[in-house]
Order: C-alpha cells, then structure tokens, then sequence
C-alpha cells in the first residue's frame, strides 16, 4: 500500500500536507505529499514496501492536528454493474478486518453521495461477513472505503484503535436546545477529542470551579454547568439570563486578559477572537502560574503558513511550561466544529 489518504476541512488540504510531509521527514520516510485545494483530502504517497503501516503505528492519529481521518490503502475504480464483486477480489488481497466504515469526503459531492453509502452499506457488509473477510470485533485493522463518486472509492485500512473516533471525523453530536449558543457544540467535541470517556467523572465533575474567558452568551459555560461546574464567567458581553439562574455562574465584566481567580481553579476555558500567539500566551501563563489545571483555548488561524505557525506557538508553549518546571501534556487539533482555527488543550501531569 502505497498511499496515505487524509480527509479534512475544505481549503485546509495544503496544511494536511505540510503536516504529514513534517512527520515523514521526522521518521526518515520517504514520499511526497499532494493535494488539490477545496477537496477535503490530500495524500501522501510513498515508495517503500511497508513505510506508511510503520508511520502508521508509530503517529498516534489524535495527535494529529489537520487531518480529520486517515488510512492506507488505494483507489478502485468499480464498475456499474458488480461493485461488491471487485471489492472482494480486492479485499481478498489484504488482511481480513473487524469493522467497517463507509465514508465521504467532506464536500458538497460527498454530501451528495451519503445516500448512496447508506444503500450500498448493508449488502456490502453481508457479502464481507459471508466471505469471512469481515469479522466483527476481532483484533483486525479496521476498513475504511472513501467513496469520491459511485465508481470510484478509496480502499484502505487503519490500525483499530488508532483512527477517528467517529466516520470521516465528524462527531455526531445532538445540539442541546437550552444552550445560548452554537459554539456550545465546540466545546463538547473538545472534551470527546481530548479526555477518554472513562475519564469524564474525574475530569468534568460536579464541584469543580471553572473560568470561561470570553463567556458571552455562554455555549462553553453552559456546557461547563451541565457537568455541575461553578464558573465565573468573563465577558463584557452580556451572559444568559436562564444560564445565570442556575446559581453556578459568577459574571465578571473585565478583560480576559487581565483577570486572574481568587484561587486556582480547575478549568480554564478560552473562546477570545484574538491573534492566535496572545491566546498562546495566555494559555502557557495560566497552566505555568498555576491558575488552572487543565485547559481548552481556541487558536484562530492565520491566512497563510497556518500549519507551521501552530507548531511554532505549539513549541513556544512547550518550551515556556517546561522552562518554568511544569509538566503537561499538550495537544492542538483542529476539530469538526472549528472553522479557521483549531483547539488547544493543556493538561497539568499530577506531581
Ligand atoms: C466567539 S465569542 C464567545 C462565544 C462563547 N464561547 C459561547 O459559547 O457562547 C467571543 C467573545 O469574546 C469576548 N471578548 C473579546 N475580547 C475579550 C477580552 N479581551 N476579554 C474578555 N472577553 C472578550 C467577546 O465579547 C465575545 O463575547
């Protein structure tokens, strides 16, 4: 398998290759990387026999920050008539898998050919299962088939455990009515991509104390009251009224990049329209000063280079935690809800 399909958000196809073509190189891995622009994909295409399974298992893909989906294998060309036998010759030639995903790239075609998908799924499945190259749940990789029109389709494959969380990395995520606003949905999908679901009761629990930088209205602080959270709330914009009477949230009418809590706190969260290095900064003094344990603060983008200016704040940030002693882990992706800008998120290590 020779080539590396990448999904992501249209017009972010050049950043997705400069980012894989950085990892290659890292790992000594020849190949190149290409993309037209507005697609929602870019490749990375490679020489040697089994360099892009070694990339594969060596990146973990959520510590990718543009690509949304990946996975190895080629494109098909199927015909009208049969296109489930074609598929089994080909599969036939690979390693037998345990899931399956039927997938479109993110664009206006894509949508187009959801409903194809969804009909061609449940025979394919079958004629998989029968042939026993579809084994649910066993230890297989799993199989990933882009479809770029009816004819044409991306046959590849992805270590279990290390692709997207949900098909083509878009979180199916139901908006709640009661939030005062749709970046409420950002936030949410910022937790699903950051903290392991098992971890939710410790890390997003009823008690914690929360500061939400830029509240107004309050989508990110609502999100953080649903989990049971007091949050002061700093925002010269006004705040919702139903929001505010659940009695968890504090409203301060300063700037964000001023205000400092009585005592540190749990959470900080971030949603300033800021220039992404002030934001940066903001972030790297709040983990650093101790202020906060863990926090999400949104990057926008720049209009060019944006992939090699999130490494380089992403470095700053490195560089200026581990300057002042703290441990953290930290991780930066540009999720389904962000449009231009990506998440940041910072964990302080337990000493
Ligand atoms: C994108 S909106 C935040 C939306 C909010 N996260 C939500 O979910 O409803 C950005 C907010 O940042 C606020 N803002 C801009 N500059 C600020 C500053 N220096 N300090 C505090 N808030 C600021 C704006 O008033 C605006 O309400």
């Amino acid at each position: 398998m020779k080539t590396l399909l990448l999904h992501c958000r249209t017009g972010f196809e050049n950043e997705v290759c400069a980012e894989i073509g950085d990892l290659a190189g890292q790992m000594n891995i020849a190949g190149y990387a290409k993309a037209r622009p507005g697609t929602g994909f870019a490749e990375f295409i490679c020489n040697g026999g089994d360099d892009l399974e070694h990339l594969m298992k060596k990146v973990r893909f959520s510590r990718l920050i543009f690509p949304r989906q990946w996975a190895r294998g080629e494109w098909l060309h199927l015909p009208e008539g049969d296109r489930i036998g074609i598929l089994l010759e080909y599969l036939a030639t690979i390693p037998a898998c345990s899931s399956l995903w039927l997938e479109v790239l993110d664009t206006n075609e894509g949508k187009e050919l959801s409903t194809f998908c969804r009909k061609f799924e449940a025979p394919l499945r079958r004629a998989l299962t029968k042939s026993g190259y579809l084994l649910d749940g066993g230890a297989g990789p799993c199989l990933l088939m882009t479809f770029r029109s009816g004819r044409e389709v991306f046959v590849g494959i992805a270590e279990k455990g290390n692709s997207a969380l949900w098909p083509m990395g878009i979180p199916r995520l139901k908006f709640p009515r009661q939030a005062p606003s749709r970046s409420t949905l950002k936030l949410e999908e910022a937790w699903h991509h950051f903290i392991p679901r098992s971890e939710w009761d410790d890390r997003l629990t009823a008690g914690m104390t929360a500061v939400d930088l830029g509240a107004s209205p309050g989508g990110w602080t609502w999100q953080l009251v649903n989990r049971y959270m007091r949050v002061i709330a700093v925002d010269n914009g006004p705040m919702n009224e139903k929001l505010m009477d659940s009695g968890l949230v504090e409203h301060q009418h300063v700037d964000g990049f001023v205000f400092r809590p009585r005592k540190p706190v749990d959470w900080m969260v971030c949603d300033i329209v800021e220039k992404p290095a002030r934001n940066a900064a903001l972030l790297e003094n709040w983990i650093g000063e101790g202020l906060c344990r863990e926090a999400v603060v949104n990057l926008k983008l720049p209009m060019k280079q944006r992939y090699t200016e999130v490494k380089r704040l992403l470095e700053r940030i490195e560089s200026g935690l581990a300057g002042r002693g703290v441990q953290a882990g930290i991780a930066c992706k540009q999720l389904y809800h962000d449009r231009e800008e990506v998440t940041c998120h910072v964990r302080v290590f337990k000493s």
